[in-house]
């Protein structure tokens, strides 16, 4: 099986596949918004105006909350995203993955906004409060409230959330990490 970056945005998984396609419609509206800002000359107004516009319908389309600034980097999927909220200052690395209902905002215990590196995926109602650092390639399970940084390669579930150690293929046993 191929492995996903954590490094190089895989931007196929963003691509607009037809016209019906709100979460990959609502990114893209929101890559064109940042481009658009760099842009120089009278027209510019109006490409930002065009891409907040249809921003805002796919925003509510989706029921998703994500600020037009958030820096995201390329390759984000967001298979169902209704009622994921993501804090205009979360970072997130190249081709993550997040469930519906995910919120990456503040009021943990470590102050600020969450840091998510490559490939993270993050399963449905996970909440990633404060300023935390989730490593490349970790998992964040279903429901999941993390509170502490997550290493990379790391499985965290429950709540709060504690690390496992993915069960390797045929085996019986998990072993578990030390709390987060
Ligand atoms: C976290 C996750 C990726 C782990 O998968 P995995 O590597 O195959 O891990 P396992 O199933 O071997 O589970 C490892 C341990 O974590 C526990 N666990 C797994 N997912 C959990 C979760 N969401 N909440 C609490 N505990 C969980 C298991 O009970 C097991 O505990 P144990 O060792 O005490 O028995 C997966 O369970 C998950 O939550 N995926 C999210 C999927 C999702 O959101 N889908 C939405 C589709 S619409």
């Amino acid at each position: 099986m191929q492995e996903i970056s954590a490094t190089v945005p895989d931007w196929s998984r963003e691509r607009v596949r037809k016209f019906y396609d709100p979460s990959r419609q609502l990114l893209r509206q929101l890559r064109g918004y940042q481009r658009s800002r760099t842009h120089k000359g009278w027209l510019r107004p109006l490409r930002t105006g065009w891409y907040v516009f249809w921003y805002r319908v796919w925003s509510i389309v989706t029921g998703a909350e994500i600020d037009l600034n958030a820096p995201i980097g390329g390759g984000l999927l967001l298979p169902h995203p209704n009622g994921i909220v993501i804090h205009p200052e979360a970072v997130i690395g190249p081709n993550c993955l997040i469930f519906q209902q995910v919120t990456l905002g503040t009021g943990g215990r470590i102050p600020g906004c969450p840091k998510l590196g490559g490939h993270v995926d993050v399963g449905a109602g996970a909440k990633i409060l404060g300023g935390v650092t989730v490593g490349d390639h970790a998992k964040i399970g279903a429901n999941a409230v993390v509170l502490d940084h997550v290493p990379e390669g790391a499985t965290a579930v429950g709540v709060p959330a504690r690390l496992v150690l993915a069960r390797p293929v045929g085996s019986e046993q998990t072993k578990t990490w030390s709390a987060v």
